[in-house]
């Protein structure tokens, strides 16, 4: 099992190339369940979930081809992708198996699809995650309104559609807000049903948006994606486009926290700050400079940042997926901080790696953490629980005096392209190592 080992005390100067979206992807790649004919993906990025959602897809009956990448990139750092194609040749299977679900719960986004098209989809059900319990109700909720039938067999969810889907109106919020992957399950499947579909409550995300605007290319009459109400004129047919994702929202701000823990300056090529704007609003009033230019920002900080109070919230609100990073950020602010965590109450299994470093958070009652600033990150061997919780242990990581070993970096290559290397091109002093060795 891969380590990084990370020698801290660099700080960060350079460029780095922003990769597509992970989470835009994984829906889009899904989403082409539904055409007749090739669609062209770019920036499609090379991640372990990618590669779960491209044999989940072959698995499916589609041909799956990555291009090589177009040459040398348009800068210094690491090349490009090449695009990847997609096109359904064999309609029978409809079953997403268990051992690909319970390493990506994203593999859910073929549920709607798959119902949509094919008119039966046998999906096991997901198991928790290190984040917390992550039902899948309203996936089925918003399914069933649509007329699809669920029975449960084995701990396989079986859905099946008499005839075609059927449009209704229908509210798809839930205890915790609007769900972004229950939102492009539903709005996917109505593509093809029969009539019109509204969705109120739904997910405001850019990825939604993202996977609308592909599926608007590929024939589809969606509109108001990006807001809480989505309205979809069914139609018979969709057909194979070309799309280009999204940046990635969560990676530009882990970068951007990465120039702003190690009073660094970076130039983030190909991001888009309209999809940050509660993050870089916090950043800026912690202290930390942004400048932007056509898809570039360049992001600074001289000196310490100052406290904040943050909570999660769904889109446009501060993103869960960057909580973990900017908590550790706080631990070197002056002063005190807190968090509180409204998408997944139980998303603070960093917190421990974290106070193992020296940083000193404690969580008081709820889903709130209490940061106390002005620490001194010490190196330490520590231990990913999940995706976002690895890249703040990579951050800590940047800024800790000594060697810190972060293991199981399984949970980084899901969700950042390349990251010990863009950040070894920046200037930190990161190594992934395959064997175990003592951290010096
Ligand atoms: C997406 O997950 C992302 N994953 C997550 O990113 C992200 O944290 C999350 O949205 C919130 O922004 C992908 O896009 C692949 P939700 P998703 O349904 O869609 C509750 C990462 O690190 N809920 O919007 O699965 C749920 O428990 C990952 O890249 C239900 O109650 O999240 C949560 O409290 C992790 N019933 C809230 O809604 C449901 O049926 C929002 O979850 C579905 C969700």
């Amino acid at each position: 099992m891969d380590s990084l080992l990370i020698h801290g005390g660099r700080r960060l100067t350079g460029k780095v190339e922003i990769s597509g979206s992970k989470n835009s992807a994984l829906p889009i790649l899904a989403a082409c369940l539904m055409a007749d004919g090739k669609s062209t993906l770019h920036r499609v990025p090379r991640l372990s979930d990618i590669d779960s959602m491209t044999k989940l897809l072959g698995e499916l009956g589609c041909h799956v081809f990555r291009h090589d990448p177009p040459g040398v990139g348009p800068w210094d750092g690491p090349s490009l992708n090449g695009p990847l194609d997609v096109q359904v040749m064999d309609e029978r299977c409809c079953e997403a198996r268990y051992d690909i679900v319970k390493t990506m719960r994203a593999s859910i986004c073929v549920l709607g699809p798959l119902l949509a098209k094919r008119g039966r989809a046998v999906f096991s059900i997901p198991g928790g995650c290190a984040i917390g319990d992550r039902p899948v109700d309203l996936h089925i909720r918003g399914l069933q309104k649509l007329g699809a039938e669920f029975h449960t067999v084995n701990g396989n969810i079986v859905g099946e559609v008499r005839g075609r889907l059927k449009g209704k109106r229908m509210y798809l919020g839930g205890a915790q807000g609007p769900t972004v992957l229950g939102t492009i399950n539903v709005m996917c499947a109505a593509t093809l049903a029969e009539g019109e579909t509204v969705i109120v409550g739904a997910a405001c995300e850019p990825e939604v948006a993202d996977c609308a605007q592909l599926l608007n290319k590929m024939g589809a009459k969606i509109t108001g994606h990006g807001s809480p109400e989505i309205r979809i004129e069914g139609v018979d047919r969709l057909t194979g486009a070309e799309h280009y994702i999204i940046p990635d929202r969560i990676e530009t701000g882990t970068f951007m926290i990465a120039a702003a823990i190690t009073g660094g300056s970076l130039e983030l090529r190909h991001c888009n700050l309209d999809h940050l704007v509660s993050v870089t609003d916090m950043l800026e009033e912690m202290g930390v400079r942004i400048e932007r230019q056509n898809g570039t920002a360049r992001v600074w900080c001289d000196g310490r940042v100052t406290p904040a109070e943050m909570t999660t919230q769904p889109f446009p609100g501060f993103p869960t997926d960057l909580q973990a990073q900017l908590m550790s950020l706080l631990c070197m602010a002056d002063g005190n901080s807190v968090i509180t965590e409204r998408i997944f109450p139980e998303r603070f299994l960093h917190v421990g790696e974290l106070n193992r470093m020296g940083a000193r958070i404690r969580k008081v009652e709820g889903a709130t953490a209490v940061i106390h600033g002005m620490s001194e990150l010490q190196g330490a061997s520590v231990m990913a629980s999940d995706l976002r919780a690895s890249a703040a242990l990579v951050l800590a990581g940047l800024v800790a005096k000594g060697t810190t070993r972060v293991d199981r970096v399984y949970h980084i290559d899901r969700g950042y392209e390349k990251i010990e290397l863009k950040l070894a091109a920046v200037g930190a002093h990161i190594e992934r190592v395959k064997e175990t060795r003592a951290v010096a």
